[in-house]
């Protein structure tokens, strides 16, 4: 983890208050783990006092950039949707856990809700990628739900991509947990999920049906970010509790207790 004084790229809306915003990344900075995250001190110094979590979107190594997806929302990403090229950024990360690879021979099925979107880009670009290295899995299938067609987003997508909407006014006609389990994933699924908790139980259901893994990236509210004020709980099955953004914030999705 690095505090990083950077410098705003672009930015621009890509939905109904939602906005991507990249920025440099220099490469001594590494590669971000797709599912870890950083955190963004938005407004002045002190107001909002809290930094922002936001999970990666993008990593461009060749343009030294890399990018996140927001949905504005209240003051801090009211005044993050201000920001324009060249304005300075002050970022804390990379933060968190990050999604591992697939076992061999499974179909990757990569499920987003809402804000979701942006981790799941994010990871179905690493999953083709170490695919074309030589990974021996089944191609990744990314599937995004949005309430209706104008939170679709206006950015590059995989070849395949299934888009759903609750409304019907575009694509799959239903939640992406309904369009789950209308697909048919040919080999052994491994599933990937970020969005809200009853999509993320509908996955886990799906799951745990068929026996298959799920890697569960949380969204959760965060004040520290780094481990040191448990203001981000998750409950387990168990009963015991985990830290979101020290512990996770990807997990087992089994092991979450998507109820609490
Ligand atoms: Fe403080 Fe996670 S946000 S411990």
């Amino acid at each position: 983890m690095k505090r990083i004084d950077t410098r705003v790229s672009a930015i621009r809306p890509v939905a109904r208050d939602y906005y991507e915003l990249r920025f440099a990344w220099p490469a001594e900075l590494g590669v971000p783990a797709p599912g870890s995250f950083l955190t963004v001190r938005t407004g002045g110094r002190y107001d909002p006092i809290l930094r922002r979590p936001f999970a990666f979107s993008a990593h461009c190594p060749e343009r030294e950039e890399a990018a996140i997806i927001f949905q504005k929302r209240g003051r801090g990403t009211e005044s993050m949707a201000e920001l324009r090229p060249g304005d300075s950024l002050d970022l804390l990360g990379p933060l968190g856990t990050g999604f591992t690879l697939p076992p061999a021979g499974a179909r990757p099925v990569l499920i987003g809700g809402g804000i979701g979107l942006g981790p799941m880009l994010y990871l179905a670009g690493w999953l083709a990628a170490e695919r074309a290295r030589g990974a021996r899995f089944e191609a990744p299938v990314l599937a995004l739900g949005f309430r209706s067609a104008e939170y679709l987003p206006d950015i590059g997508l995989p070849e395949g991509t299934a888009l759903c909407t609750d409304d019907g006014s575009a694509g799959f006609h239903g939640t992406v947990a309904a369009w789950l389990e209308s697909f048919d994933p040919v080999a052994p699924p491994a599933l990937y999920a970020c969005g809200p908790a009853p999509l993320m139980a509908a996955v886990d259901r799906y799951a745990a049906a068929r026996r298959a893994p799920y890697q569960a990236a949380t969204e959760q509210w965060m004040a520290c970010g780094v481990g040191a004020c448990a203001g981000c709980a998750v409950r387990l099955k168990d009963g015991s509790y985990k830290r979101a953004c020290a512990d996770g914030p990807v997990f087992d999705g089994s092991l979450l207790d998507w109820e609490a």
